[in-house]
């Protein structure tokens, strides 16, 4: 298993190209199902989770070919040959729960996997279900799956998410869009890949309105057609690279980021010490002053500070000058890596949601264990700015979300290689 060994030597400088989004793409993907048109998507991050989403859709009918190394898939659901999502796949990736919408509008029945627990929390999918079946979808669960029918097909209606889910807007907002009459999706997610998703299905012929806002109007249509669309830049691999010159006091450009993507999180990073400052072709980022400040974080929907960026912010934390609370309200079990950065000598309390965070003069390199995706992340940013070798072991959670991080994070100085362990 492959393990990434880094060993700090001082400040960062250089580019970083970022990559389009994932879960923007894992949103977008399954749109596919609801065309018997092609979808061409550009700017895909070539990573393990959207070579999943890839075999779920090849699983279903879809043909998928990628071309230009990966950077584009041209999707085809000429017919759907099967509408059967198998536990097998749905069980490596949460966002396979994405299908159930689409398969639902355009074939009138599906069966898919619950997805089950993941290690961040339980993440049930109760608001996914209740909204399709807002819109006339029968549902039954049996043997760990969801048998999913609507024989006389989808029919709009006035639904409020309990929670403003990202997943169960993407999900009910696919299904509305074949659905005969008019939906409105109150409480809606607002985040950057829901702008992202309402934009391409628009482009398929989708009529909707209010996308960024808490109001999604969604007027059913017959059917959609195929279109080309580009995916939005990643921000939280943007969030997470413009940590990597602060915490080693570089100054870093991030070529393809944008500002606007990144809510409050560049408020936090201005009150912390950090100076970003756009450019032509994308943001720079260096330290204001000479020690980083500690900052309070609560984490919330966009635009509030997202909680895929809390753990790297941690790590920053950890080497700030004062001690600092940071407050987890998405998921209930988002503090894994706080072990592990410990053992790199950081000062940390977890109790309940909040993590309190006092900043040491200097981090210390250790072996430390990947949890998850972005806890693996926050602990190459720590070892980054640690004395000495860190060697981060299973980091297959890095290879779903981070493209190529020891290239882009090498192409700036950090030495940072991939070794078998
Ligand atoms: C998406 C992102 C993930 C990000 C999260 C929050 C993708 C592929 N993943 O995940 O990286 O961390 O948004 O920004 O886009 N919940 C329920 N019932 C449901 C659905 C959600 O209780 O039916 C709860 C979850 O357990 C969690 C909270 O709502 O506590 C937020 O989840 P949600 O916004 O749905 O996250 P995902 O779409 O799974």
């Amino acid at each position: 298993m492959d393990a990434i060994l880094v060993k700090g030597n001082g400040p960062l400088r250089g580019r970083i190209p970022i990559a389009g989004a994932k879960n923007a793409c894992l949103g977008l993907m399954p749109a596919t199902l609801l065309s018997e048109e092609p979808l061409t998507l550009t700017n895909v991050p070539r990573l393990s989770d959207i070579a999943t989403m890839s075999h779920l859709l090849e699983s279903l009918g879809t043909e998928v070919q990628a071309l230009n190394e990966g950077r584009v898939i041209v999707t085809s659901s000429h017919e759907i040959a099967n509408d059967r999502a198998d536990y097998d796949i749905v069980r490596k990736m949460r966002a396979s729960f994405h299908v159930l919408g689409p398969l639902l509008a355009r074939h009138g029945h599906a069966v898919v996997s619950l997805p089950g627990g993941c290690a961040i929390g339980a993440r049930p999918v109760n608001f996914h279900l209740e909204g399709l079946q807002a819109l006339g979808a029968e549902m039954e669960l049996k043997d760990g799956y969801v048998h999913a029918s609507a024989p006389k097909g989808l029919k709009g209606a006035r639904h409020r998410l309990p929670f403003a889910s990202v997943g169960a807007t993407e999900n009910i907002l696919m299904a509305a869009t074949l659905a005969r009459g008019t939906t409105i999706l109150e409480n809606a997610a607002r985040e950057p890949e829901i702008v992202d998703l309402v934009k391409c299905l628009r482009a398929m012929g989708a009529q909707i309105e209010g996308e960024g806002s808490e109001t999604l109007t969604i007027e059913g249509v017959d059917r959609l057609h195929g279109t080309t669309h580009r995916v939005v830049a990643d921000r939280i691999e943007m969030g997470t690279y413009m940590l990597a010159p602060v915490i080693t006091h570089g100054e870093v450009e991030l070529v393809g980021g944008s500002i606007e993507l990144l809510g409050s999180f560049v408020e936090k990073l201005h009150e912390a010490g950090v100076d970003v400052t756009p450019t032509n072709e994308g943001i720079r980022v260096k330290r204001a002053a000479e020690r980083i400040r500690a900052v309070d974080v609560r984490t919330e929907v966009f635009p509030g500070f997202p909680t895929d960026l809390q753990a790297q912010m941690m790590a920053l934390m950890c080497t700030a000058e004062g001690s600092c609370a940071l407050e987890e309200t998405i998921f209930e079990n988002r503090f894994m890596h706080a072990p592990e950065l410990i053992r790199m000598g950081a000062k940390i309390d977890v109790h309940g949601n909040t993590a309190t965070v006092t900043g040491v003069e200097r981090l210390k390199g250790a072996p430390v264990m990947a949890t998850d995706l972005r806890a693996s992340v926050s602990l190459i940013l720590a070892a980054l700015a640690a004395e000495g070798e860190t060697l981060v072991s299973r980091v297959y959670h890095l290879d779903r979300g981070y493209e190529r991080v020891e290239e882009k994070l090498g192409a700036c100085g950090a030495l940072i290689e991939r070794v078998a362990a």
